[in-house]
């Protein structure tokens, strides 16, 4: 797909998504961050599973950085809803609501990602966007005491290192950068689909170092 057709779709989606979010939702950021964090955490997942499969389907490495981002990504966002599930609890149509959309999303971001990796990525790029909005907006809200700005939970403490008496705030600022981050690391990827330094293994003469066991930092980029 060219680049201008990928961006058009991936806008497209993303507005349709954000549409049916606000209507759904409206400022209720809590409810709006547990659901919508249920869904983030599939395109690093389904994303990053493909390009493992097209690195084994191709015995081709240079692959490693990309996997490892990509399933960062979805662990991050896990992350984020067990944080958010200790500021706001589901209700039962929220919880089958969560069912459906995993059901269709996932199926709905492989096929697409199967199909136009740099559309899927791009509109994984503009979801991003749209959640560094919705949490720059939650904590206004939290910031002008409209939400109260609770203890952050402990769970999220450790994982960012934030002082013990952390709050609310805190954690959206800290969830917001991971966001932004998100976006910017799924824009590169959108561009460019193949690794750089990506080299066949399966048919060349491998110096026997190669094949050395070495744990190092250098060796796992490499791959
Ligand atoms: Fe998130
Ligand atoms: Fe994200």
């Amino acid at each position: 797909m060219k680049i201008n057709l990928s961006k058009f779709f991936a806008k497209a989606q993303t507005k349709f998504f954000r549409f049916l979010a606000d209507k759904f939702f409206a400022r209720r950021y809590g409810h709006r961050a547990v659901v919508l964090e249920t869904i983030a955490g599939v395109p690093g997942m389904v994303a990053g599973m493909w390009i493992h499969l097209r690195s084994l389907r191709q015995m081709r490495t240079g692959y490693g950085p990309m996997i490892r981002e990509l399933l960062a990504e979805a662990e991050n966002e896990r992350m984020h809803l067990m944080f958010f599930i200790e500021i706001a609890k589901p209700n039962i149509f929220e919880r089958w609501l969560i069912l459906a959309a995993q059901a269709i999303f996932w199926n709905y971001y492989f096929l697409l990602y199967v199909c136009s990796p740099k559309t899927a990525h791009l509109m994984v790029h503009y979801f991003e966007e749209e959640a560094v909005k919705s949490y720059t907006s939650y904590l206004k809200m939290v910031e002008t005491g409209l939400v109260e700005n609770v203890p952050a939970p402990t769970l999220a403490i450790d994982y960012y290192g934030l002082k013990a008496n952390a709050k609310l705030s805190d954690l959206i600022r800290c969830v917001r950068a991971d966001e932004q981050r998100h976006a910017v690391a799924n824009a590169k990827f959108a561009e460019e689909q193949q690794p750089e330094q990506a080299s066949y293994i399966a048919t060349g003469d491998l110096p026997v170092e190669r094949f050395e066991f070495k744990e190092s930092k250098d060796r796992r980029d490499a791959a």
